[in-house]
């Protein structure tokens, strides 16, 4: 058994004896210990406490780690990506700058159909390797567990090519991760006047072959005007459920259209984007167990307008923070950038951010139990700061990079 002793930490935080989704006034409590010990044994929390708290012999450790003047946190848990893509877009970007819009983009066979034809001629290695260096990325940036959505094949073989680059990434990377069957992206241009055909396709011939290969963790399909009905998600939800695969859906980003009603009908372990909601949309939402997901860095990208977080969190809602890399809305996955930007823009506290985006992020993949906190038992997923005055200093000094180190599963990744 490997055992690390990880000595004069300057403040330790999100250290809790239990966890659970946290919710309302909650979220702004972030625990944290001054002048602080933590040991690791093989990939585990295993103990952790005051300096004066360390017992003489737990000096005694193969391996001492002096963490003076540093803060640690739980590594990130990024809920929402689309990491696995074969290409840029930046010339799509340009032509925003020059005066396109989103939808006019999508409407000329830019946006996400355009990642799909690079996609489908892109080779499932050539993917992975594109895929596994974005991984290797954003592990440096503090991120310990990601979900990963497939979407840009929408063809059959496009679909579990994607996939399957996911599942490698699962057996060969130390991260947590999490996939997400999103064939429900977008309609195929052959499929723009037969939604029915598509969504045969997407039931019929890849759920069957995603369950049995098991492929993906869940379903998600992207609720939007000019994109999926909220009556199309029904449907495509009730499949994948019938599968095993509970719904993770994209809702509320350009428009509210009922979304977030039929999300909490069928039971969503989480319903992100939220950048368009009304407020029976936010009282709704509040009230459920859906977890809401945030992607400020879409709406900054997007240049829309940011989600309502205070209003969220205000409703009672389960609020998480993630990335949405992907490269027509979001080409980035730092997470630091989210939670700086989420206090900005959405006036999150730094306590609520770093809460959203770690343990309520990992409630979001369903790995709340075992990721996003300092809690024993749990995977050690730590991010060591460079010095900083305090907590807050993270988002305020927002892109500057303050990581020093980060432990993945108790070890430094380089
Ligand atoms: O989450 N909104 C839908 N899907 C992505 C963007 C997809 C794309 O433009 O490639 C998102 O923002
Ligand atoms: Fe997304």
């Amino acid at each position: 058994m490997s055992s690390i002793l990880i000595k004069n930490i300057k403040q330790l935080c999100g250290t809790r004896t239990e966890s659970h989704l946290l919710r309302g006034k909650e979220l702004a409590e972030l625990p944290c210990i001054e002048n602080a010990y933590l040991i690791v044994e093989d990939d585990e929390i295993a103990g952790y406490g005051h300096m004066e708290e360390l017992e003489p012999n737990g000096m005694h450790r193969k391996s001492v780690f002096d963490a003076s003047g540093q803060t640690i946190l739980p590594a990130w848990c990024d809920s929402h990506t689309h990491l696995v893509f074969a290409g840029s877009r930046e010339n799509e970007f340009v032509d925003k700058l020059k005066g396109l819009t989103y939808a006019e983009i999508n409407a000329r066979g830019g946006g996400i159909l355009n990642s799909a034809r690079k996609l489908n001629a892109t080779s499932e290695d050539e993917l992975f390797s594109l895929a596994w260096k974005r991984l290797e990325q954003v592990s440096r940036l503090g991120t310990g567990a990601i979900e990963i959505k497939s979407g840009y094949g929408l063809t059959l073989e496009g679909e579990l090519k994607m996939l399957r680059v996911i599942k490698k990434l699962k057996e060969r990377s130390k991260l947590e991760i999490r996939a997400t069957f999103l064939g429900a992206h977008a309609y195929p241009a052959e499929y723009r006047e037969n939604h029915q055909g598509y969504i045969d396709l997407l039931v019929n011939e890849m759920l069957p072959v995603i369950a049995r290969e098991k492929l993906a963790d869940y379903i998600d399909v992207f609720c939007e005007k000019g994109f999926f009905s909220v009556r199309e998600m029904q449907a495509i939800c009730k499949a994948g459920i019938s599968y095993g695969l509970n719904p993770k859906l994209h809702v509320n980003q350009m428009n509210s259209i009922g979304g977030i009603q039929e999300g909490i009908s069928l039971n969503a372990i989480s319903l992100d984007h939220l950048e368009t909601m009304t407020g029976e949309d936010i009282d709704a939402l509040g009230r459920s167990a859906s977890i809401g997901t945030l992607l400020p860095t879409a709406a900054f990208f997007l240049r829309m307008d940011f989600q309502p977080a205070r209003m969220l969190i205000d409703s009672g809602c389960a609020t998480a923070l993630a990335s949405d890399y992907n490269p027509g809305s979001s080409p980035s996955g730092n997470m630091n950038f989210v939670v700086a930007l989420s206090c900005i823009q959405m006036k999150m506290l730094p306590e609520e951010a770093v809460n959203a985006a770690t343990l309520n992020g990992a409630y979001a993949m369903q790995l709340g139990d075992k990721l996003g906190s300092i809690t024993i038992g749990k995977k050690a997923n730590l991010i060591f700061t460079k010095p900083i005055p305090s907590l807050a200093y993270l988002p305020y000094s927002f892109g500057t990079n303050l990581i020093d180190k980060v432990m993945i599963g108790g070890e430094f990744i380089s």
